[in-house]
Order: structure tokens, then sequence, then C-alpha cells
């Protein structure tokens, strides 16, 4: 892991390294950052995409939204301030899992592209995957799972993505999957097949 410098602070490092880790585990240590609107289905594919890649006998492990708002980050809201904390935190916690060997899979709406640009920075090359899960207003407005899109309309909910929010759509993902036309287990096939190519499933 590349080290930023800080005055009165001495990195300490240890005598395993992240070949050791990953050579233990089989595989290399990733970052998949699902990015989305709410009920696009990012996390339904996340638990996919966990699933087979345990059955595979790989370590995976999700950092999810609404879970990590509830300990970590309870104390972050919605604002764009807010917003941009808990994705940077998020993204401090992915770095170390990345370097512990481990597959992340990060589901959240993350809706400004300057802070999964910072994310993918402090991870290196080839180590932070952007997947965008698509999906129009209209549909995420219909599948409406927790009812968010119901208060958002009807002004019950202020600031909500993609009602009185800016989502802004990342331009060059390395995997993009329009949900209108690939089912959850189509998704997770694609994105398991990508780590599988690119030489994420074998140290
Ligand atoms: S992010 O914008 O900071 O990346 P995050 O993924 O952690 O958001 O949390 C989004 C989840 O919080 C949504 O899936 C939804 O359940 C809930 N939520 C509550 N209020 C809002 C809001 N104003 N905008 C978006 N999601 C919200």
């Amino acid at each position: 892991m590349t080290q930023p410098t800080f005055s009165n602070l001495t990195w300490h490092s240890g005598t395993v390294t992240r070949a050791d880790r990953e050579q233990l585990l089989g595989q290399k240590g990733v970052t998949v950052w699902f990015t989305g609107l709410s009920a696009s289905g990012k996390s339904t594919i996340a638990c996919l995409v966990e699933q087979r890649l345990i059955e595979r006998k790989k370590h995976a492990y999700r950092l999810d939204g609404d879970n990590i708002r509830m300990g970590l980050n309870k104390n972050l809201g919605f604002s764009a301030e807010d917003r941009a904390e808990n994705i940077r935190r998020i993204g401090e916690v992915a770095r170390l899992f990345t370097d512990a060997g481990s597959i992340v899979l990060a589901s959240f709406v993350s809706p400004y592209r300057k802070d999964r640009d910072a994310v993918r920075a402090g991870l290196q090359p080839g180590e932070f995957i952007e997947v965008y899960v698509k999906v129009s207003i209209e549909e995420a407005a219909k599948r409406d799972p927790k009812g968010l899109y119901k208060k958002a309309l009807s002004g019950q909910i202020k600031g909500f993505t993609g009602i009185d929010d800016p989502y802004e759509a990342p331009t060059t993902p390395e995997i993009l999957i329009d949900t209108e036309t690939c089912d959850p287990g189509a998704a997770a096939e694609q994105i398991v097949s990508y780590l599988e190519r690119s030489g994420y499933l074998r140290n």
C-alpha cells in the first residue's frame, strides 16, 4: 500500500506482505465498486457475486450503503458534504480490505463522480473496478422496494438522489449493467467472468 506522509507519524510495516496474503488466498485483492440509483439493484447483484465467489472458494466481502450507515457512518446524512465523507471513509475501508487480499464488493449510490474518482485514486491501477448499475429514474421509482421514491415524490424526503438531488453517471465504467435488459443473475455472471478473465481469481 502506498503510504502518505504525516508529521510525527511513522508507518509500521510488518514482515507479512500483501503477496503473502494473496498467495494464501489464491486471488488478488480488488475493490469492485457498484454505483447507481437507489433500487437499481446494486446490493442484489453484489450479493449474487459474493455467493458465486465464495462457492469458488474466493474470499469476498460486501460493504453496503444502508448497512454502513447503521454503524461506521451513522453520524452522516445525505448532504453533498456528508455523502463525500461517507464515500471517503468507505474508500479507506475498501483500501484496507483490498490490501488484506479480499475481493471487496462495495455498493453505494455514490452520486458524485469526484468522490468515486477519489476512491479510485487511493488504490493502485487495476485495484478499482467501477460497475455502473444503470436504471432509469422512472423504472427505479416503479420498483421502489423501500417506498422511498414515493416519500421523495410526495416531499416527505428532501434531497433524494434522482428526484431532487443529482446523480452523476460514470462516463467510462469498467463494467456497465443495464438492469432493464439484464437480470441480476446474468449481471453477476458478467462480473465474475470479468474478474476471472482479468486474473483476479488467481494469485
Ligand atoms: S451515498 O449517496 O452516500 O452513496 P448510500 O449508498 O450510503 O448513499 O446510502 C443510500 C441508501 O440510503 C439508499 O439505498 C436509501 O435506502 C437510503 N436513503 C435515505 N435517504 C436517501 C437520500 N436522500 N438519497 C439517497 N438515498 C437515501
